[in-house]
């Protein structure tokens, strides 16, 4: 797809941009330029351009502010030895989102634009792609424009691609999190929109994250809607759990929890390690009874953003236990040594995990 390419006149200066880079935390510093491309019924997708990153203008009957048709995706670029920049999985990313586009009634971006745009935003701000432990976190999103009040799918979208660079997602940095656990509230259910990445997921988890905030934990634990029994998801990240035979189990993709890249490349490296990794349903009592007699060593949640990260402690309204506590296990830390290596080009990974952008 032919892009218009117009630079930012007002881009940082290195300096400015140094200073900028030097504590990002996550998703705060944005870089100097966005990628957008409209979508019409008429047109299809179109005027494609890559621009500074500037404020949309609305229209305040635009469909995505009433009716929340909107979908994202998350995902890394990383500096590499050579002078190189490399995505993790992208494709992996283009695929969900076109699986969450086609649930939410929106039209679907050819694999190949999608990549073209990460590419494109990367290219333009090479510069904010920070070395060491950092990375350049793509956000691609896409929402309904059109300007009517009635419900039914929108028949014009906007499709764009904005950058930040970011460290650590949790302030505690590579330390286990503390979990609640939400006995109230359900993030998703049988038939519901739990697996697309949809904006109103995560306003449907804000008010048990805000309780877990309020508890002193780090990230909320979803149970299923209908039992409120099968460990679900963090509000952002997926969880595994390890055993003292060595074994490890994570939730099933059930439609009601996200499909993480990370979940599966986790599940993939684990196993060519040689270890048994079951995806089936893992109650709360059994994850409570398990973490009592010792047969649950570790916990550790996962995704884009947290990478890999050790989960400590679980608070609920029914009493508090810990795994590790402060201490992130073995498989853990070697699950996340080698998964950080694969992302940053430092060990060799499999077929197709590593893409390099064109610079
Ligand atoms: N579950 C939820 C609800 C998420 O928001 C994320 C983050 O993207 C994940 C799981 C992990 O997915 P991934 O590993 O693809 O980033
Ligand atoms: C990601 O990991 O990319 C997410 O979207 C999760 C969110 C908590 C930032």
């Amino acid at each position: 797809m032919q892009f218009e390419i117009a630079k930012n006149p007002a881009a940082l200066s290195d300096a400015a941009r140094a200073e900028a880079m030097a504590n990002p935390a996550f998703g705060r510093v944005f870089t100097d330029h966005m990628v957008t491309i409209r979508w019409t019924a008429e047109n299809g997708w179109d005027e494609a351009q890559v621009r500074a990153r500037a404020p949309f203008q609305l229209d305040p009957a635009a469909a995505v502010l009433h009716y929340a048709q909107e979908i994202f995706e998350g995902l890394k670029a990383y500096n590499a030895d050579d002078g190189g920049v490399t995505m993790f999985r992208p494709e992996q990313n283009a695929r969900r989102f076109n699986a969450s586009a086609r649930r939410m009634a929106m039209p679907e971006v050819p694999e190949e634009i999608f990549l073209q745009a990460c590419e494109e935003l990367i290219r333009i701000d090479r510069a904010w792609v920070p070395d060491g432990d950092g990375s350049l976190y793509l956000r691609p999103f896409m929402f309904a424009n059109e300007a009517f009040l009635g419900v039914k799918p929108a028949s014009e979208f906007i499709f764009c691609v904005i950058a930040c660079p970011v460290g650590s997602y949790f302030k505690g940095g590579a330390k286990p999190v503390s979990v609640w656990l939400s006995e109230d509230y359900a993030r998703s259910g049988p038939g519901g929109t739990g697996a697309a990445k949809c904006g109103g997921n995560y306003a449907a988890s804000l008010v048990a994250q805000a309780q877990a905030i309020e508890k002193g934990c780090d990230q909320v634990v979803f149970l299923d809607a209908a039992e409120h029994r099968w460990v679900e998801e963090l509000g952002g990240m997926n969880l595994f759990f390890v055993f003292d035979d060595g074994s490890m189990l994570t939730p099933p993709l059930g439609g009601t929890i996200l499909p993480g890249i990370t979940r599966n490349s986790v599940i993939e490296l684990a196993r060519q390690h040689g270890r048994t990794v079951e995806e089936k349903p893992y109650s709360i009592d059994d994850w409570r009874a398990d973490a009592a007699s010792g047969k649950l060593r570790e916990v550790f949640a996962c995704g884009t953003a947290a990478v890999i990260v050790a989960v400590g402690e679980i608070r609920s309204s029914h009493g508090d236990f810990a795994i590790g506590g402060s201490q992130t296990g073995p498989v853990t830390a070697q699950l996340r040594d080698e998964l950080t290596a694969i992302q940053r080009n430092k060990a060799p990974a499999p077929d197709g995990w590593v893409h390099p952008v064109t610079l």
